[in-house]
């Protein structure tokens, strides 16, 4: 197994954040997205991000321009099928994640290794309608936001996926520095099923919208619980959108379970369409 070249599907928050990762690795990269403009728009971003590490020190010209030669913008018709990996990172839907990947098995070859970076689906719901040699070249790869800067990567291993290939990405990770957690396949895996608590009685805390509310807990978790940002400043970050998706799939995958249920304040931030600083507001404001 090898991983000279690899191919991202949907060039939003993590996706461009992979493609920059890998990069960096010197793996060449096809970044797609159904929205070309937006495939654009996020190659002209990562390489602002590039210019800014520059500016700081942190890479030298000459890896920059490395970099820069690694990545580039596909369509679906540039899509090379002797690629070794492709990575999926587009709305958290298993009808459209499964129809992506139904369209990918008419590209790319039979060695090709799919994974997805699903936040909670089940990545064997998601391999099952492939042919029996793709499931076993299925896994997840599941990357923490922003993923050129965190550490943690999720390895899910699915019902048909080959241990050598867990075994390959394993290796391939901690020789990059990543941090990796071989994950059984269950909805959220291991930080997203944790990290619904973390969210959801925040949620219930404030209950409604109330900014004084969410500085307060926000606050408290920084300052006493030791964590980095607090879940208000995380979900505008993460998307309320997608972490609202996340909540409910975990949510319905455990059968309602009420410890894990959606809070109508994450509804309402949905459908006002505030969904954190992607929209520059969220639970709070952003220039
Ligand atoms: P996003 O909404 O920022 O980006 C998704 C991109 O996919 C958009 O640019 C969209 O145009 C594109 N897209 C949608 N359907 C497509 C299709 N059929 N073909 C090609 N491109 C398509 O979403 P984000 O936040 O990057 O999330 C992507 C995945 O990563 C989701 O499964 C999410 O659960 C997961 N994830 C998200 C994290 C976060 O912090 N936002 C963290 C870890 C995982």
């Amino acid at each position: 197994m090898k991983l000279d070249s690899i191919l991202v599907i949907g060039a939003g928050t993590m996706g461009r954040g992979i493609a920059q990762w890998f990069a960096q690795q010197g793996v060449s990269v096809q970044l797609l997205d159904n929205n070309d403009d937006i495939a654009k728009e996020a190659i002209q971003s990562v390489q602002a991000s590039w210019k800014k590490l520059e500016a700081k020190g942190k890479f030298q010209a000459s890896e920059i321009q490395s970099f820069k030669e690694k990545l580039s913008a596909s369509t679906w018709e540039e899509i090379r099928p002797d690629t070794d990996l492709v990575i999926e990172a587009i709305i958290e839907d298993a009808k459209i994640k499964t129809s992506v990947f139904t369209k990918l098995e008419s590209i790319c070859n039979e060695d090709t290794i799919f994974a997805s970076n699903t936040s909670s689906i089940p990545i064997s719901s998601l391999a099952k309608e492939l042919p029996e040699k793709r499931r076993e070249n299925f896994l997840g790869l599941h990357f923490f936001n922003p993923a050129p800067i965190m550490k943690l990567v999720e390895v899910i291993k699915g019902h048909w996926s080959k241990p050598e290939m867990i075994t390959f990405f394993e290796e391939w990770f901690t020789e990059k520095k990543k941090e990796v957690a071989i994950c059984s396949d269950s909805p959220g895996f291991i930080v997203n099923r944790v990290a619904r608590n973390f969210y959801g009685e925040s949620l219930r805390i404030v209950s409604n919208y109330d900014v004084a509310k969410m500085q307060e807990v926000d606050k408290v978790l920084k300052k006493c619980g030791g964590f980095r940002m607090g879940p208000f400043e995380l979900m505008d970050l993460i998307g309320i959108d997608i972490n609202y998706s996340v909540t409910e799939s975990v949510w319905k995958s455990f059968y309602h379970e009420p410890r894990f249920a959606p809070h109508q304040l994450q509804k309402k931030m949905v459908d006002s369409g505030r969904l954190g600083k992607k929209t520059k507001g969220g639970f709070y404001d952003y220039e």
